[in-house]
């Protein structure tokens, strides 16, 4: 548990820009800051940070809150562990209260797996540079491969000892426990022995955007044909190996200011390239790429550059893949590397300005690329050459822009000497035949949006029956509350005392002794009241910067303002009556609409209850009943004539 001082401080210190900015390219626009939204896949900016309010909102997905909100969700964090992270950001000590045993074995799984990862991964660092059988194995191979010590120290590389147990038992000693390791990856239990999935092999952590440690790739040092060459992490609740990329933890800050992402095969790779002073780059690990991994590069920039070995087979076998790519709207770049040499080998060879020069001048447009590979390929053969130019429509038809598009299709015709009306066709009839097959089909397992990696469960809120009375009454309170609403001269004394927003709601809702069913507007509203009570208010960031996710989260929501008056009335100058001028009239009509949702949730209840008293022939209580629902129907009335024909929204 983290105290509520330190909490304090550490809301204090993450300002919204500065922590949003660390992942997302903001722009300024007005008050407020833009960019493209982490949280789903759009081209134009919907995504708003307001420094001001200290919150951020997307006005096409819907994601809003405050910093921790923000960590929370884009690096999938708990709350905890949010606030760990940005205390770690801004220096600041986390002073923790002793746990109990109970609150240790509640905390969850994924903290306790990451706690196993990053124990690892010091472990293995250590054997690595401090034992001697890691530097005489595991050392001195990277020293024979060229790597220096800083780059080996940047990406936290380290050594498994060749024993059949000496990670898990130390581990064990240690005090973590093996279900954890086993989960990892790290300890493979069978029977009654337990195995390091490692031993033997150098290691490379797989670090999250956020620099956590996910899991390992581990490369053997034997030339036994019967070991793999590499192993890795299997799936865990942190390690998803379509979610991640190799390096993006290194690479971020360079990609985007590069604005260009480089792709790479392996490990190795991404290491050589550092080394080369290549910082923007990243490694698919082996695999074809997966939308997740392209989303998670365009979170950065729009353009990637792939480099491939000069090995034919491979290419071809990966070049489907990149259709995923060019869907995104990304721009796709493509070298290909001297034959025999992959990135590793290749930038070793040459000096780091030859290696630049390389790149600069055998980039290609992927779309060229394909094309020339294919034609070569074909050369003369007709059959071939139709199978060719279907192929590479193909990859124009997923294209988004319209323009793009049109630019290929003119390339390619001169390259095919196809006229370029026929490649239209092709590329309209295979979009008409997507969008159909879109607009047809019932959504599949498949089309259902992925939950992010780990992200913590979020209890599923309800809507309760008057759901949207009582938002509205949350909303007011929140945005209102503090503004005068009116001015009365108090009997006893003569004097003038000032009524709130929030002092009239307080009283209208709790004299009548109505509550919220809403959990998180019911922990809101006694804020208010007790607040009101106290003849204090609480301060303008007090719901925003709220301990509790939940009240952050939704605070923020309503306090984000999706209507603001748009530029051409104001600029026009032309008399707009907002909402804070009208507060006299829509806080009552909020406050009875609230009370009549109220009132007709418990006639139902008593129709029922009524209904129940009838069954048992239970007199006594059917009148006492039917009292109480007269009486109920006949304040519903009168609330009904204050509201008389108003149509509330
Ligand atoms: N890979 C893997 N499992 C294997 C082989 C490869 O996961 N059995 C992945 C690794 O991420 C590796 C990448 O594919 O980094 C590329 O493989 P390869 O080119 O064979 O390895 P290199 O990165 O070149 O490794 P090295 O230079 O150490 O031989
Ligand atoms: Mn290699």
């Amino acid at each position: 548990m983290i105290d509520r001082q330190t909490i304090e401080r550490i809301l204090d210190a993450a300002q919204i820009v500065d922590v949003v900015q660390e992942f997302v390219p903001l722009k300024k626009r007005g008050v407020n800051y833009l960019g493209l939204c982490p949280f789903h896949n759009e081209k134009t900016p919907s995504f708003t940070v307001s420094p001001s309010k200290e919150i951020f909102k997307c006005f096409g997905c819907g994601k809003v809150g405050n910093s921790v909100n923000f960590i929370m969700e884009h690096e999938h964090l708990t709350y905890p562990e949010a606030l760990k992270y940005l205390a770690k950001k801004y220096h600041i000590e986390v002073t923790e209260k002793e746990r109990t045993p109970e609150e240790i074995e509640k905390q969850n799984e994924r903290e306790s797996l990451l706690v196993v990862t990053a124990y690892a991964a010091r472990q293995f660092e250590e054997n690595l540079f401090r034992s001697d059988e890691g530097k005489s194995v595991g050392l001195s191979y990277f020293m024979e491969r060229g790597f220096r010590h800083s780059t080996l120290k940047k990406f936290e590389t380290g050594y498994c000892f060749d024993q059949r147990d000496a990670f898990s038992k130390q581990a064990l000693e240690d005090g973590h426990r093996l279900d954890f390791l086993v989960k990892a990856g790290l300890t493979i239990q069978h029977e009654e022995k337990i195995f390091d999935r490692f031993s033997g092999r150098i290691m490379f952590p797989i670090h999250s955007l956020s620099g956590q440690i996910l899991g390992f790739g581990g490369r053997t040092l034997k030339a036994d044909p019967k070991s793999a060459k590499y192993l890795n992490s299997p799936e865990s609740e942190i390690y998803h190996k379509s979610r991640i990329l190799y390096g993006i933890y290194q690479a971020r800050k360079a990609i985007t200011q590069e604005d260009k992402c480089f792709l790479v095969e392996g490990y190795t790779d991404v290491m050589s390239l550092h080394e080369a002073a290549i910082e923007n780059v990243v490694a698919s690990s082996g695999t074809s790429l997966t939308r997740e991994q392209v989303r998670l590069v365009k979170r950065f920039t729009q353009n990637i550059t792939i480099l491939y070995d000069g090995d034919p087979a491979g290419i071809k076998a990966s070049i489907r893949g990149i259709d995923i790519v060019l869907e995104e709207g990304m721009n796709v770049k493509i070298v290909l590397l001297p034959e025999g040499e992959d990135p590793d080998s290749y930038s070793k060879k040459v000096s780091n300005e030859q290696f630049l020069e390389y790149i600069k001048n055998n980039e290609t447009d992927f779309i060229r690329f394909k094309t020339r590979l294919l034609l070569d390929e074909a050369s003369n053969d007709p059959v071939k050459k139709a199978g060719l130019i279907n192929d590479i429509v193909r990859s124009v038809a997923v294209i988004p822009e319209a323009i793009t598009r049109t630019i290929y299709i003119k390339e390619c015709s001169n390259l095919l000497e196809v006229p370029e009306s026929v490649l239209y066709q092709e590329v309209n009839k295979l979009m008409r035949e997507k969008s159909f097959r879109e607009r047809n089909k019932y959504p599949g397992p498949e089309d259902l949006p992925v939950p992010p990696a780990g992200s913590p469960a979020k209890p599923v809120r309800p809507l309760t029956a008057s759901f949207f009375a009582e938002k509205e009454v949350i909303r007011l309170l929140l945005k209102y509350g503090s503004l005068e609403f009116e001015r009365k001269i108090r009997s006893e004394d003569g004097k003038e005392e000032i009524i709130t927003v929030a002092d009239y709601i307080v009283k209208e809702i709790t004299s009548d002794e109505l509550s919220f069913n809403d959990a998180v507007f019911a922990r809101i509203f006694d804020d208010f009241r007790f607040s009101s009570e106290q003849g204090l208010f609480p301060d303008d960031k007090h719901f925003i910067k709220h301990e509790d996710p939940d009240i952050s989260r939704i605070s923020a929501d309503l306090l984000a303002d999706a209507h603001e008056l748009s530029r051409i009335w104001r600029d026009k100058q032309t008399y707009v009556e907002t909402e804070e001028m009208k507060l006299h009239d829509i806080v009552p009509d909020v406050v009875l609409k609230f009370k009549s949702d109220k009132i007709q949730a418990y006639r139902k209840e008593i129709m029922i209850l009524l209904e129940e008293a009838v069954r048992n022939n239970d007199r006594e209580r059917i009148i006492f009943l039917q009292t109480r629902f007269n009486n109920l129907s006949l304040a519903l009335g009168h609330i009904s004539k204050q509201l008389g024909n108003r149509i509330l929204l």
